[in-house]
């Protein structure tokens, strides 16, 4: 490449970065309301809080409190530190306490210690508990850890950081991989702060990752001592024996990687937009099964009532358990995924819907004497069985197979032999709905969008 041209893509690099920059900081108007919503629940805060133990104190952290969010986020994440000596019980109540007087509107959700949630003038307000410790490796639970984050990355982001921590964010929400809720299983605020960080910027970052060789190791702090079986480890600068990484699956990492590349090779806008495809509409989803003729199968049940930390590792594991149920019968699964909303579904696509009638069933070699003698006893007068015959020094028998059909495996109490989430297996157990073929059409209404994901997959 020239310099000339170099010169010409970089310039339309940063030109693109410039343009989203220009739509994720929040104007000044927009920092003011927060910072006043946020100075005054603050000082409510500390009155309630002082009140009760006077050695308490409040403090903003998040990335409202880091200038990392992004415009029209609104989250105000306020903590109220207790000192150790308080016992758990009377943390949790003060803190409780705290954030009613704080959030006279607000509800009591549970966490890792109860907490109060609301809304104050179009803000979501979280008023939490924590103590307050020497080091973040004293911690009793994972909240008294993020007071440490704030507190380290405020001494490593300047304003220009801070900037680029917000493009990185829309730049990763724009692929679908930020957050490190169970559902997303991506990167969380804090892992984004520490890679801009580390790598000093979007571009550096991007640049970097285009060519990871995972698993990828950084260590900000020098702690030095790691033991961490993830694709992508960044030590917590706090707590050497965390990996702020830890969630985010490998697929995530694969995707960022993907998606750097792409916007080093071609800047656009458009990969900062997550953009929700059309559903899918029932003559194309036809034109799909006509052109693939897989057999998709979907097990339909009520959706648990949990939240999405909870259903979704459920709904993974669900996922999991059954396609292997399937294979492990002969029903090769071709692709699978999940969707939840009111009704939860395992969707399957099959490359191998229907069986024979029998089935090979290998048994030890015959020179394993005492388990061969076993096998040979149980199917040779078996009249249902062929064999006992011998290949390759095996025993082998072909007996009928139990399902000949996905449909009948799937309807079967077989079906609960495999791994699945417990709230979905009780699901299960109150009814569920086995659709195969053209009657997956019965899912467009509530999952029209996934299905038109299903059958447009991107990386
Ligand atoms: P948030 O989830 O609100 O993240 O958690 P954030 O950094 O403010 O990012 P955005 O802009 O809202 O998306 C608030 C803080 O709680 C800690 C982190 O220190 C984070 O900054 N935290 C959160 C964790 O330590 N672990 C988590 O899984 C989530
Ligand atoms: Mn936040």
């Amino acid at each position: 490449m020239s310099e000339e041209d170099a010169d010409r893509d970089d310039h339309d690099r940063e030109q693109v970065v410039a343009e989203v920059r220009d739509r994720v900081d929040p104007a000044a108007e927009e920092r003011m309301r927060l910072r006043e919503v946020a100075d005054r629940l603050i000082e409510r805060a500390e009155t309630a809080a002082t009140e009760l133990c006077a050695d308490a104190d409040v403090l903003q952290v998040g990335s409202t409190a880091r200038n990392t969010w992004i415009s029209g986020d609104r989250d105000i994440d306020i903590f109220v530190r207790f000192p150790p000596e308080l016992d758990r019980e009377t943390l949790e109540e003060y803190g409780l306490e705290v954030g009613h007087a704080t959030v006279p509107d607000g509800h009591e959700e549970y966490a890792e210690h109860p907490y109060v949630k609301g809304e104050v003038e179009g803000f979501d307000i979280d008023v939490v508990p924590c103590f307050r410790l020497e080091s973040a490796t004293d911690i009793r639970s994972a909240v008294d850890r993020t007071p440490f984050h704030t507190q380290y990355l405020n001494r490593r982001l300047d304003d220009n950081l801070a900037g680029d921590v917000r493009v990185t964010k829309q730049f990763l929400k724009g692929i679908g991989v930020y957050g490190s809720d169970l559902r997303t299983q991506g990167f969380s605020g804090y892992l984004t702060e520490l890679l801009v960080c580390e790598y000093g910027g979007f571009r550096p970052l991007l640049e970097a990752a285009a060519d990871w060789h995972p698993p990828v190791e950084l260590d900000p702090e020098d702690h030095g001592r790691s033991s961490f079986d993830d694709p992508l480890v960044i030590i917590d600068p706090t707590d050497p024996e965390r990996n702020v990484a830890a969630v985010c699956a490998a697929e995530n990492v694969a995707r960022f990687q993907h998606y750097a590349r792409e916007f080093l090779a071609n800047p656009r806008v458009e990969l900062f937009d997550a953009d929700e495809p059309e559903p899918l509409t029932d003559a194309a989803l036809r034109d799909h099964l006509e052109q693939r003729t897989t057999t998709p199968v979907a097990v339909r049940f009520d959706a648990p009532d949990l939240v999405d930390d909870q259903l979704y590792p459920q709904l993974y594991k669900s996922l999991d358990g059954i396609t292997n149920g399937l294979d492990d019968r002969g029903f090769d699964v071709f692709r699978a995924t999940t969707f939840a909303d009111d009704t939860a579904v395992v969707f399957a696509e099959l490359a191998v819907s229907e069986r024979p009638a029998v089935e090979r069933h290998e048994g030890p070699p015959v020179h394993v004497r005492d388990h061969a003698a076993g096998f040979y006893d149980a199917y040779a007068d078996d009249p249902n069985a062929y064999g006992p015959f011998i290949e390759g020094g095996r025993y082998v028998t072909e007996r009928p197979r139990s399902f000949t059909a996905a449909r009948e495996y799937l309807e079967s109490d077989r079906l609960f032999d495999v791994g699945l989430g417990a709230h979905v297996e009780t699901a299960l157990e109150d009814g569920y709905e086995v659709l195969v073929g053209d009657d997956i059409a019965a899912l467009l209404d509530e999952f029209g969008t996934g299905l038109a994901a299903y059958f447009d997959p991107r990386p």
